[in-house]
């Protein structure tokens, strides 16, 4: 008998059945066969929150939960981090291998010159008040360019995604900057061509009166290697979103809105600006323990701590500590970055975090830094959906061409009541 097979023995028909395993993995499909008479639908597989259910094949995203190793088309995190640029990485995400020199040109070149917004833009924005959540600004402007862009629609066609693909990676720093302008009533900024896609994003959100924008070359170095590091994560609650959305074949910009929806949840990508929000509800380095235990007594999480895949140690975090510390040489230290590292020193050693395996994820430290560089806390969430809308096209367009998916349509398992009959109105 093959070992790379699972032998099933249905106990109550006494029959054996046989099925392949492959790379770690039983086709959900093949318990079908499991039945006790031809009329029987047959065993399904039951999984709420997918814990242990692949839905796709995949060749961009590697993650070792246990080792902390992140791998984008094989690379590990820290080479790309320490020497590529967000542009060149968001390439390889997409297309599976580095930029030659040209191909960089070309790319950044095209991505460029698709950073503005259609005028009618600024229009959608003047309709939100003035203190709209920046990831609700975000989430229904790019949905909006649906309507700019109908020829998005058709999905099947590779010029026509890839189209597409210029247009969100170009327009998303423009559309996040126009939200921060907009919550500070401050006139929108146009894309400068000259500027790096990182120098560009900050010369959107920053420039004033002055006639050229100059970034901090620091700063924008930090930015875009937070960008790099939140490129892609595989298939995580908004990427899941982006392939579900997209498996209907709905447009790109419609799907990536879903799909920032989900990010921005408290659990997912809204965590960051929770981190914020719980340090400043702590106030002091004194009070962690304190906080700590309240956590414990099961009031809460500790919000940036724990991960569904990551159970030694996030690998983005590591980069980012070291990240913060450049930026803090520009900008000065946080008190808020003394609670942060008090909370981790006492809560990795703690016996509660340690048996569940949480550590810091990339979220703990990505708020303090943001903070530091002048943003606000909502503004946090928008930070994260732009780099990982390189992600969301990457699987999105990964999912389209893959011959074996379809439209995405889970099973359920009914537990309501049986057949039973309509009761009029005067007898309920
Ligand atoms: N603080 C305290 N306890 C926690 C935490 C936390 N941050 N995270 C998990 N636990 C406990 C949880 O209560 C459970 O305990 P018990 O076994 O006693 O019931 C145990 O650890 C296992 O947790 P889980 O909820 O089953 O784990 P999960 O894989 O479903 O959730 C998570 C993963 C990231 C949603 C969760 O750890 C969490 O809510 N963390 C805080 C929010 C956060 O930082 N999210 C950002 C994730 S990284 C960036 C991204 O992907 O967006």
């Amino acid at each position: 008998m093959s070992n790379n097979t699972l032998t099933i023995t249905h106990d109550r028909s006494g029959k054996t059945y046989q099925v392949p395993i492959e790379n770690g993995t039983i086709r959900a499909m093949d318990l079908r066969m499991i039945k006790t008479s031809p009329e029987d639908f047959g065993v399904m597989s039951y999984d709420p929150a997918f814990l242990n259910t692949a839905s796709c094949q995949s060749a961009i995203t590697y993650i070792d939960g246990d080792k902390g190793i992140l791998r984008y088309r094989g690379y590990p995190i820290e080479q790309l981090a320490e020497k590529c640029t967000f542009l060149e990485v968001a390439y390889l995400v997409l297309f599976g291998e580095l930029p030659t020199d040209t191909e960089l040109k070309e790319w950044t070149d095209a991505i460029t010159h698709h950073t503005m917004l259609h005028e009618n833009t600024k229009k959608f924005l003047e309709g939100f008040r003035h203190d709209a959540h920046p990831m609700g600004i975000f989430v229904s402007t790019v949905a909006a360019l649906s309507t700019v862009y109908p020829d998005a629609r058709n999905v099947l066609d590779p010029e026509v995604r890839k189209l597409q693909i210029y247009r969100l990676i170009g327009k998303v720093p423009t559309i996040s900057a126009y939200c921060y302008r907009h919550s500070l009533g401050h006139p929108y900024v146009y894309p400068d061509n000259d500027l790096s896609y990182t120098e560009n994003f900050m010369n959107m959100l920053w420039k004033m009166v002055e006639p050229k924008y100059q970034a901090n070359s620091v700063l924008a170095r930090a930015l875009d290697i937070l960008f790099i590091l939140h490129a892609d994560h595989e298939q995580n609650c908004s990427t899941n979103v982006m392939r579900a959305v997209g498996s209907s074949q709905a447009d790109p910009f419609l799907a990536t809105a879903a799909a920032a929806t989900a990010l921005s949840g408290p659990l997912h990508g809204g965590a960051n600006e929770e981190v914020l929000k719980m340090l400043d509800e702590i106030g002091s380095k004194d009070r962690v323990p304190a906080y700590i235990d309240h956590i414990k007594a099961g009031h809460g999480k500790l919000m940036g701590f724990g991960h569904r895949i990551y159970k030694n140690y996030d690998p983005r975090a590591r980069i980012i500590k070291w990240a913060a510390d450049q930026v803090f040489r520009v900008t000065g230290t946080s008190s808020k970055l003394e609670i942060a590292l008090e909370l981790e020193r006492i809560a990795l050693k703690d016996e509660y975090f340690i048996k569940r395996k949480l550590y810091p994820n990339v979220d703990f430290y990505s708020g303090i830094i943001y903070q530091a560089m002048g943003f606000s806390p909502d503004m946090f969430t928008v930070l994260f959906a732009i780099p990982r809308t390189v992600g969301w096209l990457a699987q999105w367009q990964e999912m389209l061409t893959d011959p074996e998916q379809k439209i995405a349509r889970p099973r359920q398992i009914y537990i309501g009541h049986d057949l039973r009959d309509f009761v009029p109105i005067e007898k309920r």
